[in-house]
């Protein structure tokens, strides 16, 4: 996949079951393509030169099976395994030794398969993964998905993402400012990275600067840079990410918490391209592409006169609202297989399957942190393999919404419950006290902070206020927990 798209092309997957089958020895390849075929698996069947080749010019599968004759088609595994680092590859081989299915799952095997086998074990392992990554795709819509950088592609599976992703596209190839709206963990950044990929400047930087999270005093030399001698430690000048970006693409991420003086400097960039550094006279002529992005409600903004007008028409050449992710709910089943394939490698898991009570859980939440939050739950189902610690927290997070789950405790797991609420009770009770200390540290400046523990600063906000945390101090000093703020 990433041969292909890294490339700048995508790939549209139609048809929701697709298998690249490898193999240098033509009965064996004819004999186990016309099982698959029987079997109604849709089967691209190649040796070695023809895969790698096609691969290379965009055929992009939901599964390989690889035929492995010896050391030298471990080569042809390595290269099949770069060429598309998330799709699972099954290693079919008759040698005998262990050593060699280590060999193997080293070079990029997801699974290995030992010959003889008998047909139906080959075609259990199909299933799995087709269930895994393809059963359950809206058929129609077409998926695609764009490789963006090493770990960060562009989902799209609804007709809604889909719109985006034309005009996004399109958008890509001409210079206009862009405004993307959206709640939080929808995808504006991931948007906003696609058009700098699609843009003829995909080769030049794209750069994120968090408007929030940069305090306001700092935001001005962080953009525009500063002059030797501006302000006290000034010792030499240094450019700001408007020049670093020259010829690029620059996201002004949460836009809508720029400081006003900032907003009219931006103003300026964004009528002539011009600025001047923080204690600067000669003023610097820039070519960057501005694509901001906010999740406020940007007219409530400008009712209430903390957002420019004026600067809000430069900003919006156009605009793109992302929908929430309750608002395109087919997408799910395809971004759980993406988010698994994408995260598998990373913990050293292999993909698992999920249930459909599980997946129906996910259709019925309404994911209030979006693809975000949908992300890390893939990832504790990854990391801990337990559905039921899944569900219990998706139960817990309806509830506490008013809206009332349907049991999903097995009495098994009844079992383990009094363990697990113990564990996320501790599990609580640390972050905390860890929050709690830093925001201390930073005498409770919550950009500061948030910027301390890797965390988004709307991620803090609300942390303070699930864990009703407060500035007071008690008597030895410590900050203080309040029922509510
Ligand atoms: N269309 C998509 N395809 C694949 N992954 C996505 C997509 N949209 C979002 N994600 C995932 O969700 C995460 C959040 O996306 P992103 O940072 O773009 O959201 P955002 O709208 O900018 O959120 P925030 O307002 O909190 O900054 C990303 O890290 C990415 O992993
Ligand atoms: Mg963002």
């Amino acid at each position: 996949m990433a041969a292909v798209l890294s490339k700048g092309s995508e790939s549209a997957r139609p048809d929701p079951r697709q298998l690249l089958l490898v193999c240098d020895a033509p009965p064996l390849l004819s004999y186990l393509h016309r099982f698959l075929a029987r079997e109604g698996v849709r089967t691209t069947a190649l040796n070695y030169e023809h895969a790698k080749l096609r691969v290379q010019r965009g055929l992009t599968p939901d599964l390989v099976v690889l035929h492995l004759n010896g050391n030298g088609s471990l080569g042809v595994l390595a290269e099949l395994r770069l060429a598309l680092p998330i799709v699972p590859i099954v290693g079919v081989f008759s040698m005998p030794d262990g050593k060699f299915a280590v060999d193997a799952h080293q070079a990029g095997a997801t699974e290995c398969i030992r010959l003889p086998f008998d047909l139906e074990s080959l075609k259990e392992t199909v299933d799995r993964f087709f269930c895994l990554t393809v059963s359950r795709r809206p058929l129609g819509e077409p998926v695609h998905e764009t490789a963006l950088t090493e770990d960060t592609y562009f989902v799209s599976a609804s007709k809604r993402m889909n719109e985006i992703r034309s005009q996004g596209a399109m958008l890509a190839q001409v210079d206009l400012p862009i405004l993307i709206l959206g709640e939080s963990g929808t995808g504006k950044e991931i948007v906003a990275k696609y058009i700098h990929k699609m843009s003829p400047r995909a080769h030049r930087t794209f750069l994120k600067v968090n408007c929030a999270a940069v305090p306001a005093d700092l935001l001005e030399s962080e953009l525009f840079g500063y002059e030797q001698g501006a302000f006290t430690g000034a010792s030499r000048a240094k450019p700001g990410k408007f020049e670093i970006c020259n010829m690029g693409t620059i996201l002004l991420d949460e836009i809508g918490e720029m400081p006003a003086v900032m907003q009219s400097k931006l103003l300026q960039v964004l009528q002539d391209g011009t600025f001047s550094r923080l204690g600067g006279r000669t003023p610097v002529k820039v070519n960057v592409r501005v694509i901001a992005a906010t999740n406020i409600d940007i007219d409530a903004a400008i009712a209430a006169r903390t957002f420019r007008e004026d600067l809000y028409y430069r900003l919006n050449g156009f605009s793109i609202q992302m929908p929430p992710l309750r608002e395109r709910k087919e997408e799910i089943p395809v971004l759980v297989e993406h988010f698994m394939r994408k995260l598998a490698p990373k913990f050293a898991r292999q993909p698992i399957t999920m249930s459909e009570e599980l997946l129906d859980a996910y259709m019925q939440h309404d994911w209030p942190g979006n693809l975000r939050e949908l992300e890390s739950s893939v990832k504790r189902f990854l990391v801990l393999g337990s559905e039921q610690h899944v569900l219990s927290e998706l139960s817990r997070a309806m509830s506490a919404r008013g809206n009332a789950p349907r049991p999903v405790h097995t009495e098994a797991e009844g079992l383990n419950v009094s363990l697990k609420k113990r564990a996320r009770s501790a599990m609580n009770e640390a972050e905390t006290e860890l929050i709690d200390e830093v925001l201390q540290r930073h005498n409770w400046n919550r950009r500061r902070a948030a910027d301390e523990l890797q965390i988004s600063y709307k991620a803090l906000l609300y942390k303070i206020r699930q864990y009703g945390l407060s500035p007071s101090r008690d008597a030895n000093g410590r900050g203080g927990k309040v029922a509510c703020l």
